[in-house]
């Protein structure tokens, strides 16, 4: 799988092949990322253009694609990192050391990465350095044999004898020849996450896939794809980068004027900064560079069983989850016991198999104004205790679960009273508020202990199930440069002891809907709240966009009440359940009020996403129609197998000409024949993939149709 044959270094997946070249100055240089090619030394150089002129002089890397590029001395394109020295600019030129081969998936301190789970993985660590200026790099390359990626991470080390200043250290660089090429990104806001963008790349463009507002945010996921031109979901070469990592990030492409292109991923440089004594080491998260030949579609059906398989550390990762009520937009802040408990009831007679106590249950929290970070059950509200209240749901044949903000403080509460000093401020201003909260600083380790010895007792107080971690709003007043990677790395500190203290329990990670949907949160939390805008029109978009970089089962997605809280937005309970029953299912609307043909509605949904829910989440995703392109919104997953398939279409407009009455479905079996267990029909496997099939709408806006077909 990974070879060093002289100066070229290749590493090889199922259909992929990375490779690089040592050059004949001992620069790292970048040779192919792509299509799977022999394993040998290569014919062609590596450099793009023979000359390069208006550049640094003798040995230029100015017309070079490299591995890990520095900036300002034979390459005057932006670089992978930069420091100081003192006063100085740190000018390096990293030339090769060595290189070595170790069994498994490289391991990255204090921070989420992929594992190998034992079989299938390579490593290559390169060492690169340039002694005079006192910078040693080393580069980590892990490969799987079943997999089209290439999880890269880089440590730097200070050899020097004075401390150097690190101002920006990227994870990856990738570097890819003339094209003419576009870029996909996740951009958003509040109740609005992940909408697809997709623009050109021209020459001489600059490109900062970024978000500095201390989460990964709401405003920019760290994913991103490069496509060719006029790719789509089954056409194209498309490379993505995504980083396991939840704080501020960048993905930085540079179109240089020949059109080659540079994309750096990694940390954010905004608000960046780590000092290394002689001897010290700064480790990068890891990125994991993806490419496929089969368009958009191949990039995600090949990251959602990543995910699943090498990042997801959950013991519910592979589990068919419990559906699930949850009482916010049923209740608010507004309940006690007795209305929780009537919650549960009718709850179960639908079927539903999970309670979800959200906010307002601990402390003074009768409104979002106090008591975050007092982490003691309100007695008034719920007499039981939380030990109590479980039994009572657990009694009802409910499994119970609870929400938690645990980075969080009101300044209104019993925790900020005792510790005024235990928010993130800077010692000249007041914090600003956000929610009327602040946030602990979790860099602190008296912080953490806290944090986790109270989640802890939390947790151990009953018989507690689910948890829904939640962050509700962004990070202010960081002190110091480098202080949202101490954050981060604080975080995960937390995240790990509370997830490995208690593995069984089923982690759901929020953060003011989905302002925290990234690699690095999956790693603990096998399902994230997609958004907080439940409304089931918007979801398609968001729910299509975050399915291009993330497994269905990673979302969160719950039946609410029409008209929708969020935009006040009608739509059918059909059209509600159709949408969230490719994501982690649930409900979230007062179940005590619905009756006769709802409550009987809904009875059958909850049956139906028991029978689909494994298919959710181990199936392959296909997107057929987008709803950011016309009227109509069609998704299918597909089993390992292909025995079974999901699909669900939206009209959204409704209109009496259809403009797309037929749906082609993809990767089924064409030889096969399915019957649809909803309305008994037969199919052929390859009517369906060759002619498609005609979904007959409801006369109505955003009306759905579904199919669940079973191989015969
Ligand atoms: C955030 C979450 C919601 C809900 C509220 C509770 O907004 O995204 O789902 O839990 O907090 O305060």
């Amino acid at each position: 799988m990974i070879s060093i044959k002289n100066n070229t270094i290749s590493l090889h997946g199922r259909d992929i092949s990375y490779i690089m070249t040592v050059g004949e100055h001992g620069d790292l240089l970048h040779f192919h990322f792509g299509k799977r090619l022999a394993d040998r030394e290569y014919s062609v150089p590596a450099k793009w253009s023979a000359w390069s002129p208006y550049a640094p002089e003798g040995h230029t890397l100015d017309n070079m694609p490299q591995e890990y590029p520095s900036y300002g001395y034979a390459d005057l394109r932006p670089g992978a990192f930069s420091y100081t020295k003192g006063s100085m600019n740190g000018i390096a030129q990293l030339k090769f050391r060595g290189a070595e081969i170790k069994k498994g998936a490289a391991s990255v301190p204090g921070m989420p990465c992929l594992h190998d789970g034992g079989a299938g993985a390579e490593t290559v660590c390169i060492t690169l350095a340039d002694e005079e200026a006192g910078i040693e790099a080393v580069l980590a390359y892990t490969v799987f044999e079943e997999y089209n990626i290439i999880a890269r991470s880089t440590v730097i080390r200070n050899i020097s004898d004075s401390a150097v200043y690190l101002k920006s250290v990227y994870s990856s660089c990738l570097e890819l020849a003339q094209k003419d090429r576009e870029i996909i990104y996740f951009p958003g806001s509040w109740a609005r996450e992940r909408q697809l963008e997709r623009c050109a790349l021209k020459k001489g463009m600059r490109v900062n896939i970024a978000n500095e507002r201390g989460g990964s945010g709401h405003n920019m996921n760290p994913f991103a794809m490069i496509a060719d031109k006029n790719s789509d979901e089954s056409r194209g070469e498309v490379y993505s980068m995504s980083l396991i990592y939840s704080g501020n990030h960048s993905t930085n492409v540079m179109c240089a004027p020949n059109g080659s292109v540079r994309i750096l991923q990694g940390i954010n440089p905004d608000g960046f900064g780590w000092e290394l004594e002689p001897g010290g080491e700064f480790a990068s998260p890891q990125s994991v560079m993806c490419f496929s030949d089969n368009g958009f579609g191949g990039i995600s059906r090949e990251l959602g069983r990543l995910y699943r398989n090498k990042l997801c550390t959950s013991r519910w990762t592979h589990r068919e989850r419990p559906i699930l009520i949850n009482n916010w937009e049923a209740t608010y802040f507004d309940f006690d016991e007795e209305k929780l408990v009537t919650i549960a009831k009718k709850a179960k007679e639908a079927g539903i198999e999970l309670f979800v106590m959200d906010d307002g249950w601990f402390g003074a929290r009768n409104d979002d104004t106090k008591g975050l970070g007092d982490w003691t059950v309100n007695r008034q509200k719920l007499p039981s205790g939380l030990k109590g209240l479980a039994e009572r749901i657990n009694a009802e044949g409910m499994k119970f679960g609870l929400w938690i903000e645990p980075e969080m403080v009101n300044p209104d509460s019993e925790l900020y009273r005792e510790h005024p000093d235990w928010v993130i401020h800077v010692p000249y201003k007041t914090p600003a508020q956000s929610r009327q909260q602040l946030i602990l600083d979790i860099t602190r380790s008296e912080v953490r202990d806290y944090i986790i010895k109270s989640i802890k007792t939390v947790l151990s107080e009953g018989n507690i199930e689910y948890v829904k971690w939640d962050m509700n709003r962004p990070i202010t007043d960081m002190p110091y440069p480098g202080y949202n990677h101490r954050y981060t790395l604080g975080l995960y500190e937390i995240a790990g002891a509370l997830t490995s203290a208690f593995p069984d329990i089923l982690f759901e990670g929020c953060a003011g809907g989905g302002g925290r949907f990234d690699p690095g949160m999956l790693y603990y939390f096998p399902q994230i709240w997609t958004s907080d805008n439940s409304d089931a029109a918007a979801r398609l978009m968001i729910q299509y966009a975050t399915s291009m970089g993330y497994p269905a089962s990673a979302m969160g997605a719950h039946v609410t009440a029409s008209p929708n809280h969020q935009n006040g937005r009608m739509t059918p309970l059909k059209t509600r359940a159709d949408v969230a029953f490719a994501g982690a299912f649930g409900y979230e609307l007062d179940i005590t009020k619905m009756d006769g043909d709802e409550f009987e509605e809904i009875v059958k949904q909850t049956a139906f996403a028991k029978e689909i829910r494994k298919l959710v989440v181990e199936g392959d995703l296909y997107r057929l129609q987008s709803p950011f392109e016309g009227n109509h919104c069609t998704w299918e997953i597909v089993s390992p197998e292909k025995d079974e398939v999901f699909v669900m279409s939206c009209k959204i407009m409704t209109d009496t000409l259809c403009s797309e009455p037929f749906i082609r479905l993809e990767g089924i079996d064409e030889s096969a024949v399915y019957t649809d267990t909803l309305s008994g029909k037969t199919y052929y496997g390859d009517e369906l993939s060759r002619r498609g099939f005609m979904p007959e709408y409801d006369m109505k806006d955003f009306a759905t149709v579904i199919l669940h077909l079973k191989k015969n």
